[in-house]
Formats: C-alpha cells, structure tokens, sequence
C-alpha cells in the first residue's frame, strides 16, 4: 500500500528537527503523496521555504495573512484540499497551541478549519514532553481523535536522552501508510459505555529479537489476548491504542495500532503514550532478553557450538508503574506453576494496580482461543473462565473499571 493520490499538508514548527522535515517531504512524494508545506515563523528559523518548495515542488506557505497566498492557495483552501494534515516535528509550544485551539497563526488556523485527520509527531526535550502541561495537551489532542507518531527515546539534540526524538521519516511514512486518513470522527471513542472518556493503552504480541540478518528469538505469543482486550475496551467506548509486536491477528476497528518489532521499539512506543493513558494494560510477551550483539548478516553454519551473549531488556510494564501521575496498571503474568503465588509477587514487586496470572504451556494461555486468567488486586481476586478470549477480554475490562473508577 502507498500514499498514492493522498493530499497532504506538512506543517512544520519550530525546533530543531525541523531538519528532518525535507527528507520527509520527500518520502511522502517517493510514497505517492501530494504534499503542501506549511511552516511556523519558529520553523523558518531552522530551515528555510525554499529547501522546502525545492524538495515539495510546491509554493511554501508560511503567513496567515498574506494577500499573495490568499489570492492562490489561502488557508481555507488548503484545510480543505488536504486528505491529512501530519504535523512533523510538532513541538511542545505547536501541541500547547492545537489543544488551546488558538488560531493566530496559518499552521494553528488551518488545523482548526480542516476536517481532514491530523496526525502529530512530535519531538522536544525529554523534560518538555514528561511535563505535565504537555501530557495534558497530548491528552486533549487524543481524546479530540488527533493521531499521535513518536517521539521516540534516544539521544537528543541537547546532548541529553530520553523521549522525544522525532520518529525518522522513514517510519513516520510506515505508519501513515498502515493507518489510511479517514475521517477524524473515525477513531474517536463512542461516547457511551463504561471507559467512554478514557484512553486504554494495551501492549499484545510477542517481540522478536535479531540475533542476525535473518534469525530472532521469539515467542508463543498470537496477539490474540491482547486484541481481543484491545476490541472489548473500544466496544465499552474508550478511545484505545494497541502497541503490537509481530502479529497476524486483524486490527479490531477504529483502534489506533502501532507496530513494533522489539521490546526496546515497544518500550519507547509505550512511554511516549503512557503518561496520556488512563489505563495501561501489558498482555505483550515480552522478551526478557536481547542478543548483545546482533549481526547484520547472516551467520555462518559452522557446525561448531555457539553461545550467545544476552542482555536484560527493560521492562515496560515496571517503567509504567513507576511513571509519577501515570495510569492504572494491569499487567499480565505467564505462570507454569505456583500461578498466584508469582503473581502476587509481580503485582507487589513491579508496583502494580491489577494483575492477570495466566497458566501457560501445554496448550494453554498462548495461542489458543480460550483462556483461564486468575486476576489479582491488593484486595480482592476473581477467577475468569473458561471461555473464549473475547469474552475473558470483556469481563477483564469490567472489573479492571470498576477498580480504576475507585482510584478515581
Ligand atoms: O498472545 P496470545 O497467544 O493470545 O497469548 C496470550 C498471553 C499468554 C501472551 C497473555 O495472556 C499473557 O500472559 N501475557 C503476558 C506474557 C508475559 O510475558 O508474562 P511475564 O510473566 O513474563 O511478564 C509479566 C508482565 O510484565 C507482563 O504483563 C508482560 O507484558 C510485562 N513485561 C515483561 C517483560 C518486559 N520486558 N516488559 C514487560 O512489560
């Protein structure tokens, strides 16, 4: 699939990965797209109209109120030919703006005129985006059905690191590629139901760790746990955002989906969203470890014993438990035995709200239909099933709402 035909306005605000906005421009086209660029008074300061226009091939629009752009292509215009609005990078200032809903200027205007989907990408110093005044910005764009690319967690410009890398334009074009504009109202929770209001974040799949060009370590793990949750909180009116590992299972309708392939790729998608979220749910078979050193190519078989060196992944669901204002957190345990007895441990050592002890191996818990989950709290248990993961998915939500509706 491509961007083939698809209409879309760049707006670009001002920080600096603003440089990564050319090459973006031109994925886009590479894909198919038809691409229009905006840029904020804070962009030109980092890159000028005319890189733009050259890569674009398009005349540049960066004033509001500019009797020459008016008289072509003004802003009413513009909201209106656009099939998507991607804004890359969107800085903290440029989210502060959107979910103020101001209109002062031809990027902040245009979003608020078109009914086109937006998408933002944002990228900032990681203290920026952990800041409570960015989580709730991000939060209201959320909840208004903007789609959110990024960032991501690496080294950042400042020399620091942490969240707030700007997504590479490669996978930026991925993943508006996997994710077809439709109309902003698609994607919106329904408005009645148990979560209505709520933002579920749910982790699914397995993760597959390279140990060279051609080879990972991988797991049981179908997805199907995790989607069907991811299903069940749509229907009970969140608004939900699946991170999934490799996974042949369809994406439940109007459920936001963001593929990842390893534990560190699901780490850094799951914590740029977590703060926004109000409920966290870790159905995602994580793998513990990853190959210290992978290999680009592939190996030799040299029919002589290998070892291979391990390193500790973090974990994901302990890093969102630990998040200061962060949301409710379900988190599962895969057990083969002495099931509660570990999973009271997980709850208590990773500093859970909720836990779903699932027994595993022999048929059971991964790839299967059906399912048996022994769910845990600091002061109540239920077992649910047997029954299909559907409806375990259904019941799950049910008691994981009640308990987040208590803490408020
Ligand atoms: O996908 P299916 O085929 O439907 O199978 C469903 C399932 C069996 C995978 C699912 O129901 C399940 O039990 N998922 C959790 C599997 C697991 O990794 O459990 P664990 O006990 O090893 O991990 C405990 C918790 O920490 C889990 O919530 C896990 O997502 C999380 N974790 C683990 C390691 C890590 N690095 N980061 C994590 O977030």
């Amino acid at each position: 699939m491509t961007l083939s035909a698809e209409r879309i306005v760049l707006g670009v605000s001002g920080g600096i990965a603003a440089y990564k906005a050319p090459d973006l421009v031109r994925r886009l086209r590479e894909a198919g797209a038809e691409v229009r660029v905006v840029l904020t008074q804070g962009a030109r300061a980092f890159v000028g109209p005319l890189t733009f226009q050259a890569v674009s091939h398009q005349p540049v629009h960066t004033d509001l109120l500019d009797p020459a752009a008016e008289a072509g292509m003004g802003h009413l215009e513009l909201a209106r030919w656009a099939d998507r609005v991607v804004i890359a990078p969107a800085t903290a200032d440029c989210l502060a703006r959107l979910a103020a809903g101001l209109a002062d200027d031809l990027l902040t205007t245009l979003c608020l005129a078109t009914e086109a989907p937006i998408t933002v990408c944002p990228a900032m110093n990681h203290v920026m985006w952990r800041a409570a005044a960015t989580q709730d910005n991000l939060a209201t764009l959320v909840q208004r059905g903007i789609d959110v690319i990024g960032p991501e967690e690496g080294s950042l410009a400042e020399g620091e690191s942490g969240p707030g890398r700007l997504t590479e334009p490669a996978e930026v074009v991925r993943r508006l590629i996997a994710a077809p504009a439709a109309p902003r109202t698609a994607g919106h929770a329904p408005k009645s139901g148990p979560l209505a209001g709520r933002h579920v974040l749910i982790t699914a799949g397995p993760t597959r760790e390279a140990i060279d060009a051609v080879r990972f370590i991988a797991n049981r793990s179908s997805g199907r746990m995790g989607f069907a949750l991811a299903a069940a909180a749509q229907a009970s009116g969140a608004r939900v955002t699946l991170i999934a590992g490799p996974s042949t299972e369809p994406t439940p309708t109007n459920v936001e989906r963001i593929d990842v392939e390893t534990a560190l790729e699901m780490h850094a998608a799951t914590l740029a969203r977590a703060s926004a979220s109000d409920l966290f749910i870790a159905a995602a078979a994580v793998a513990d470890y990853r190959v210290a050193d992978p290999v680009t190519h592939k190996l030799k078989n040299s029919r002589e014993q290998q070892t291979l060196a391990l390193v500790a992944n973090p974990d994901i669901l302990r890093d969102v438990a630990a998040l200061p204002n962060g949301p409710f957190t379900l988190g599962f345990a895969a057990e083969t035995e002495a099931l509660e007895e570990h999973a009271r441990h997980k709850l208590t050592a990773k500093g859970l709200d909720m836990i779903a002890a699932n027994r595993v191996g022999d048929g059971m818990g991964f790839e299967v239909a059906d399912n048996t989950l022994h769910v845990l709290w600091p002061d109540g248990a239920v077992t649910l099933g047997p029954a299909t993961k559907g409806q375990i998915a259904h019941d799950l939500l049910t008691i994981a709402g009640e308990q987040l509706d208590g803490a408020g």
